[in-house]
């Protein structure tokens, strides 16, 4: 089917998110839409999916005109959603939440479970999306509970679907995979739109793609002859240049050191087993690795998070292994956590507020217990300036604000808090690449200034643009580490895939 968007225009007090808005994406055709963090990605999809009623402006579907008062007739004519937060519940059973809402029944309240389970592996062997379809979501990789939410539009009828940010939480493996179900969705003739900040991937999938600026169009691009750097500047209007400038680091003193460090599962399984690692003042330490080979936990048992078995975490010289999380985070550790939405930030406090989240009860910001108002005001002035938190409210809520705007809003609290370390876990994920070389360069800037950084990423490009020395977890260890400038791509990435010893 052809979707049509025309001159959509969508406002939230004090924004225009949507302005005049229009597109169109074919029919068996993979229409690419980005744009910098707020552009209006998420809330045209949102007016797409019956979500939102726009101010103005019309969607047609083959022609024709169509009116969504909720989401429920969005799904009627054909539109699937595949959001950027997965909205699976977490304890049912693949089948049961791909029918949810849709049971198929044999008697009046009586759900014909064959029948379900039937129609899930009727779809998932269709377009090659494999997964048990008795298996529980929570015990899912994130790669096949995406494949959950793609069975579960396509099981409603979907023929235009939207992709919000599908690739940012995939491991590259996962992402060729994605790319595969795609290109089977295109074959049986589904239109795609799909919203990613990851420049390369729109180029490589896309038939055309759409630049959104400011929530109005800035262009459309062919991909056949576009280049990442010209998207970019489409995207921001400026030139980007993703190289980041940097000295030789001169480290200090060891600032962090893990010896021995072990964490097990419930089971008793490792999660993390002979962790060594020591990060000194002056030097960012990049951790790479594929999603799921024992990050998390590594920043778990840092921060204190989780439990360690063994082994000790300490800190200048200190034994923190038994810290709390808040005597850890008093203790001088800032933490850019990598799920924004649970831990990163409250989202119906203001930005305000969370930009003094686990910093209000003392100096500057409270005496004794009272709260210095116009203190947490100005500090929040000048942080939503300085790293560019779009719109620049204090007073909106954090659900307020656009994926990559939130991010750029917790980097802003933890690098502006003057401690020794600084974890940052994917901190530049969600992010439009203008806001990437503005967080870099603070990174670096941090460094500098001689705190100790350990940066977890599953981006290859950003450990070797940000690294001094390189650590690569594999199955819950560290398998190697290397000096930034004595390895290349290739060597790190074989390491990452378990394959060199
Ligand atoms: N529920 C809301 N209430 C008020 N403002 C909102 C709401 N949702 C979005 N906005 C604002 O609308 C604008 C567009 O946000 P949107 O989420 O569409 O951006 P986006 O292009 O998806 O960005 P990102 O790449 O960061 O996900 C932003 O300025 C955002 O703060
Ligand atoms: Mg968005």
């Amino acid at each position: 089917m052809e979707l049509e968007l025309r001159g959509i225009t969508k406002r939230f007090p004090g924004v225009l998110a949507n302005d005049d808005v229009s597109l169109t994406a074919r029919s068996g055709k993979v229409l690419a839409l980005i744009g910098e963090n707020g552009a209006g990605k998420s809330t045209l999809m949102n007016v797409l999916s019956g979500l939102y009623q726009p101010d103005a402006g019309e969607i047609l579907i083959d022609g024709v005109v169509q009116k969504f008062g909720d989401p429920g007739d969005a799904i009627k004519a054909g539109i699937g959603m595949v959001h950027q937060h997965f909205m699976l519940v977490p304890v049912f059973s693949v089948w049961e939440n791909v029918v949810l809402g849709v049971e198929p029944v044999k008697g009046p309240g009586i759900m014909n479970r064959k029948e379900a389970r039937n129609e899930v592996r009727d779809i998932s062997g269709k377009y090659g999306l494999a997964v048990d379809p008795d298996a529980m979501v929570e015990d899912l990789p994130v790669g096949i509970q995406q494949r959950v939410e793609i069975i579960k539009v396509l099981l409603r009828g979907a023929k235009i679907l939207v992709f919000d940010e599908p690739t940012a939480v995939l491991t590259p493996q996962e992402v060729i995979e994605f790319f595969g179900i795609v290109a089977e969705l295109k074959g049986r003739g589904a239109t795609i739109i799909f919203i990613t900040h990851k420049l390369k991937e729109a180029l490589a999938i896309a038939d055309d793609i759409t630049v959104l600026r400011g929530g109005k169009v800035a262009g459309h691009a062919d991909p056949k002859t576009a280049t990442p750097e010209l998207l970019a500047s489409m995207m921001v209007g400026r030139d980007i240049d993703l190289t980041v400038d940097k000295a030789e680091s001169t480290p200090g003193d060891t600032v962090l050191q893990l010896s021995g460090v072990r964490m097990v599962d419930d089971y008793g399984r490792a999660l993390l087993d002979h962790i060594d690692l020591s990060v000194r003042a002056g030097e960012i330490v990049g951790v790479a690795g594929i999603q799921g080979n024992g990050q998390t936990e590594l920043v778990e048992a840092i921060t204190g998070l989780l439990p360690i078995e063994a082994g000790t975490v300490e800190m200048l010289g200190n034994d923190i292994s038994r810290y709390s999380p808040r005597q850890r985070h008093a203790a001088g550790i800032a933490h850019v956590p990598e799920d924004r939405n649970h831990m990163g930030m409250v989202g119906s406090f203001t930005v305000a507020e969370n930009l003094v989240l686990d910093s209000y009860y003392a100096a500057p910001f409270s005496n004794h217990g009272l709260l210095h108002r116009d203190v947490i005001r100005d500090s929040a002035e000048q942080l939503v300036e300085a790293y560019d938190v779009r719109p620049p409210l204090i007073d909106n809520t954090g659900n307020a604000l656009s994926g990559g705007n939130a991010q750029k809003m917790i980097v802003a609290r933890e690098f502006s808090r003057d401690v020794p370390l600084v974890i940052c876990a994917q901190p530049t994920r969600g992010i439009d690449v203008g806001s990437i070389e503005y967080i870099h360069e603070q990174i670096v800037r941090k460094r500098d200034e001689g705190k100790a950084i350990l940066i977890v990423s599953t981006e290859l490009d950003e450990i070797f643009a940000l690294s001094d020395r390189i650590l690569v977890m594999y199955d819950g260890r560290i398998v190697a580490e290397r000096k930034a400038s004595e390895t290349t791509s290739t060597e790190i990435g074989l390491f990452m895939a378990g394959k060199a010893a």
